[in-house]
């Protein structure tokens, strides 16, 4: 059975850690990096300073059937483009209303033999609750077109915002508006 926990929650974190790593770059964009730092820097913009800054925002899915798996993750965090949290560099181009409707950002990993089977999903779910639980208005995800996942998001309950060219490619803002009881 899947489970999803906090990372901020979880045992031997370390190897969680090392779990992760190895699902962020399987299903990296990127595969060839100039050099050890820019690898350092990639992996620290897209994942790295989520688990280190907001752990208890960051979520992991573990496969609790056989030793503990770990079968996907969400890197989350409730603010964006802020210390310690500053950038990528297509926030300037967010639609104006953006950010202060929909602060809280995430990015969703899930392990390639795992897709498809409702993982995505349920981290999704529980980021959901996060959010309504801190009283974050919303939250929001930013994909490229060209790779499938915007659909993943939007069937996921998250809307489509604006599409944008950044860097010769077009990107996707999607985002979700909290209900707070
Ligand atoms: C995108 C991703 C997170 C989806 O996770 P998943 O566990 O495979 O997705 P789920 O099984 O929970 O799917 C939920 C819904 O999204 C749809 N979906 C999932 N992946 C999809 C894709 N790549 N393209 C289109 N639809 C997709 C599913 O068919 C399902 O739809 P349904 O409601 O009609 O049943 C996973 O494929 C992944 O890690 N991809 C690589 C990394 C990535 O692109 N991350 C997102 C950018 S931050």
């Amino acid at each position: 059975m899947i489970h999803i926990r906090r990372f901020a929650d979880v045992a031997h974190r370390q190897d969680v850690r090392t779990a992760i790593d190895s699902i962020f770059f399987d299903n990296a964009a990127t595969h060839h990096f100039a050099d050890a730092d820019s690898r350092r820097h990639y992996h620290d913009l897209w994942l790295q300073r989520y688990l280190r800054h907001f752990p208890e925002s960051s979520l992991v899915a573990m496969n609790e059937d056989g030793p503990g798996e770990i079968v996907g993750y969400l890197a989350g965090s409730l603010v964006s483009d802020r210390p310690p949290l500053p950038g990528p560099d297509y926030y300037r181009l967010f639609p104006d209303y953006f950010i202060d409707k929909f602060p809280a950002h995430i990015h969703v990993n899930v392990r390639k033999d795992s897709h498809n089977k409702g993982i995505g999903r349920m981290l999704i779910d529980a980021f959901r609750l996060h959010c309504r639980d801190r009283r974050a208005p919303g939250f929001h995800a930013v994909t490229r077109s060209n790779r499938c996942p915007a659909h993943f998001f939007t069937r996921c309950g998250m809307d489509i915002q604006s599409r944008v060219l950044w860097h010769e490619s077009q990107i996707v803002f999607i985002a979700e508006e909290i209900i707070i009881p």
